[in-house]
């Protein structure tokens, strides 16, 4: 057995080879039971039924495994003999007390697991001395009283996770000390009582888990402590109410309550709650909800799973939902016409009351809603030959009939007027007269290659226009003239070779323009002229190869843009410059191989979503994302060229990231992204593309950084960012370069790694 330990420091372009002798630690100890591994510093002794934490291990382990033996007390200064520890794994050890002090001498201990034992008690002291533990894991066990002061001295923890234990409630300033706290978990335990300052002294917490527990009441007062909590998950307690002004909280942007017994919500419920855009009610037992006040970012609403009743009641949601763009998800569960029916595809008209009352009073809001009505109810439906056309939904189709001219003479209440897979080839002016209520209007796969001016005249209710998979390869500057609510218009899989530049000034509130699967090669400054309102720009799979500087100056509220399967070769950041709204930006499949410093600085504070993927990409500038922060929630890199990537340490609220399909050179330059990946509780999936042994193997799991030196990556690196990637293999810190290395200096051999038994 090596009686010394040898440490590499891999440096960038210099490599070091640094020796030192622990000289007093004798025959370097492995306890019969373990495995260590000297080279590594650790130490495994796994499902051996140990009663006691082996006393002989070598001091200077740094991570210990004792996981599945049967150890029942953790005695105080039970870890005394290992003061380097940064690891410690303790699951399923029949652990029923945690002694004051026992982990008093771990000063340098990052995670400690406890998951899987019989403790029941926290004590004042249990945890004393752990003054650098940033994850620590109580999950099943029986933990039932916390008592105070348990945790005063965890100045460091992010993560704290007592899931799955009997806690009814939690005491007054039970977590205080836990200054760097960012996410508690609490998930299924029987909370039902939370004292007013039980949250007391949580200023940087911004993720609480207390799904699965027995809450009554939303827990107002107790909430109203955590000043920074951004997301807040409550689904599965039995609560049946939420009244005026019960969510306070200012930062909260994810609110989850679903599964609850909710039976009735106050429109007041999130007045104080301005910031939330995700909230999730579905599975309660909702059968009507008003318009939120309070909330005025909300993106998505759901609803799945409640019993809601589609009458003219839930005209106002509807309404609401639809100006405020605000996504509903869910369906109704009646009347049984709408049964099954999606919220989100209802139009407003079409939810009505049965009584003769509430009747007339939805027909005079309807009328109130901007379209005076031309022509008086005929006694009779009509109907043109050849076609469908339903009195009671509104709807009137002549879908797949060979047709070559448009019809007239439709109900003039016509909501929904589908006329998709027809041959019409072109539409004349005033092609639709006398359907002035039509909502949404459907002219897919009908051989259109050209719409005259003035071709929709007199559809002033007209939302959705459907003319996907058509010929257009142009259209003309008033093709879309008299439809001033336009919303959606669908363009997709056409024929348009260049922008359809003018045709959007007549459309001042269009909202998501399609244009999917056409062939433009360029964006030209001013392509969104009159569109100022436009939120979604989707043009993937184009052959867009120049996106001019000022291409999208002209829509200030842009938030999505997809383009996707394009030929950029760089990212449109000046294009992007006045759009400080984006949230979402989809370059994926471009041959984008190198991104710049501060490439989507412009946009930064409110990109959410950044999708990189498959581009070849093969080198981002150290200050590519700089801006970027805690608003980005999924970051997507897979499938490029990568050999390492600019810190990923900003991103604390992200909710997807996936780094796999590079070839990522394992070695002390990404030291930093695999500390990253240590912290973070995400699937990164980030292989080793270099050095040859190493690759394919998980970042997370290779052993080649233990060999870096110290806590940060050497300056130098950190300056440049560019590294010549041939000089970096020969210097890699993995064990048969070392060797090398070592070689070539000439220098004394002083022991091979080994594993010792
Ligand atoms: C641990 O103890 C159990 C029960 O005493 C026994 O069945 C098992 O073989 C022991 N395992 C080891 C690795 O000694
Ligand atoms: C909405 O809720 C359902 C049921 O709880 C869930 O499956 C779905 O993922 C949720 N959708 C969103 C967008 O949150
Ligand atoms: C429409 O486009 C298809 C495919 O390019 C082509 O085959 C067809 O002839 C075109 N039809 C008209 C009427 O332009």
């Amino acid at each position: 057995m090596p009686s010394r330990a040898l440490v590499t420091v891999a440096w960038p372009h210099v490599a070091l080879l640094v020796t030192f002798t622990v000289s007093h630690v004798h025959p370097s100890p492995c306890p019969r039971a373990c495995l260590c591994d000297n080279i590594q510093l650790t130490a495994s002794c796994v499902g051996k039924n140990l009663t006691e934490v082996p006393p002989t291990v070598s001091e200077i382990t740094v991570k210990m495994d004792l996981r599945g033996n049967s150890i029942q007390e953790l005695h105080t200064g039970a870890f005394q003999h290992t003061p380097y520890l940064t690891h410690l794994s303790l699951q399923r050890c029949d652990i029923r007390q945690v002694r004051e002090g026992a982990f008093r001498s771990l000063g340098r201990l990052i995670f400690l697991n406890l998951a899987n034992n019989n403790i029941e008690i926290l004590y004042q002291e249990s945890f004393d001395g752990l003054s650098s533990l940033k994850q620590l894991l109580l999950d099943h066990n029986r933990i039932e009283e916390i008592q105070p002061g348990a945790f005063s001295q965890l100045g460091f923890l992010n993560l704290l996770s007592l899931t799955h234990n009997q806690l009814v409630y939690l005491p007054n300033m039970v977590f205080q000390g836990l200054q760097n706290i960012k996410w508690l978990r609490m998930s299924y335990n029987s909370l039902n009582t939370l004292d007013s300052e039980a949250f007391a002294g949580l200023f940087t917490l911004t993720r609480l888990s207390l799904d699965h527990n027995e809450l009554q009441f939303f827990p107002t007062e107790a909430l109203t402590r955590l000043p920074e909590l951004t997301r807040l998950e409550l689904s599965y307690n039995p609560m049946t109410y939420l009244g005026e002004e019960t969510v306070a909280m200012s930062k909260l942007t994810h609110l989850f309550l679903d599964h609850m017994s909710l039976q009735d919500f106050s429109e007041m419920a999130l007045a104080l709650a301005p910031n939330v855009v995700h909230l999730d009610l579905s599975h309660n037992q909702l059968r009507n909800l008003q318009p939120l006040s309070g909330p005025e970012k909300l993106l998505r609403l759901n609803l799945t799973g409640n019993p809601f009743y589609c009458s003219c009641y839930l005209r106002p949601l509807r309404e609401w939902a639809y100006q405020g763009r605000v996504r509903l998800l869910g369906t109704c569960a009646g009347p049984p016409h709408l049964s099954g029916e999606s919220l989100e595809g209802l139009h407003p008209p079409e939810l009505r009351c049965q009584s003769q009352e509430a009747m007339l009073k939805a027909e005079l809001e309807e009328l109130s809603r901007a379209m005076p009505s031309p022509t008086p109810q005929p006694d009779e439906v009509k109907c043109p030959v050849n076609c469908n056309c339903e009195a009671e939904s509104h709807h009137s189709s002549c879908e797949n009939r060979g047709l070559t001219r448009i019809p007239r003479d439709f109900p003039p209440d016509t909501r929904l007027l589908d006329l998709r897979g027809n041959h019409f080839h072109y539409i004349p002016s005033n092609s639709f007269p006398k359907v002035p209520q039509v909502v949404s209007l459907h002219l897919q796969r009908c051989k259109i290659h050209e719409l005259e001016s003035g071709a929709f005249s007199g559809m002033r209710g007209l939302i959705y226009l459907y003319l996907s998979e058509n010929n257009l390869s142009s259209l003309s500057s008033d093709a879309f003239k008299g439809l001033p609510q336009l919303t959606y218009l669908h363009l997709e899989r056409n024929k348009f070779t260049k922008f359809p530049k003018d045709a959007f000034r007549l459309l001042p509130n269009l909202l998501a323009l399609h244009l999917e699967h056409n062939s433009i090669a360029r964006l030209d400054q001013g392509v969104l002229t009159g569109a100022q309102k436009l939120r979604g720009l989707y043009l993937t799979a184009n052959s867009i190869s120049t996106v001019a500087p000022k291409a999208f100056h002209l829509a200030p509220f842009l938030k999505v843009l997809h383009l996707g399967g394009n030929r950029l070769s760089e990212v449109p950041t000046h294009a992007l410059s006045n759009t400080p709204s984006l949230s979402e930006l989809r370059l994926s499949g471009n041959p984008i191989r190198w991104i710049g410093p501060k490439a989507f600085a412009p946009f930064a504070r409110s990109l959410q979503h950044l999708f990189l993927d498959n581009m070849r990409l093969e080198k981002m500038s150290k200050d590519s994302l700089a801006g970027l922060g805690p608003g980005l929630l999924s970051l997507l890199l897979e499938g490029n060229q990568l050999e390492e990537l600019p810190s990923l340490h900003p991103f604390t609220g992200l909710e997807v990231i996936n780094l796999a399909e590079n070839p990522f050179v394992c070695d002390c330059p990404l030291l930093p992204l695999r500390k990253w990946i240590e912290k973070v509780n995400l699937k990164v999936r980030a292989t080793c593309g270099h050095p040859p042994e190493l690759k394919g193997r998980k970042v997370k799991d290779v052993h080649v950084f233990k060999a870096c030196p110290g806590e940060k990556p050497p300056p130098v690196q950190m300056s440049t960012g560019h590294r010549a990637p041939k000089v970096t293999r020969v210097t890699s810190a993995h064990l048969s370069n070392r060797a090398k290395v070592k070689q070539q200096r000439g220098q004394k051999a002083v022991g091979t790694p080994r594993t010792a038994k």
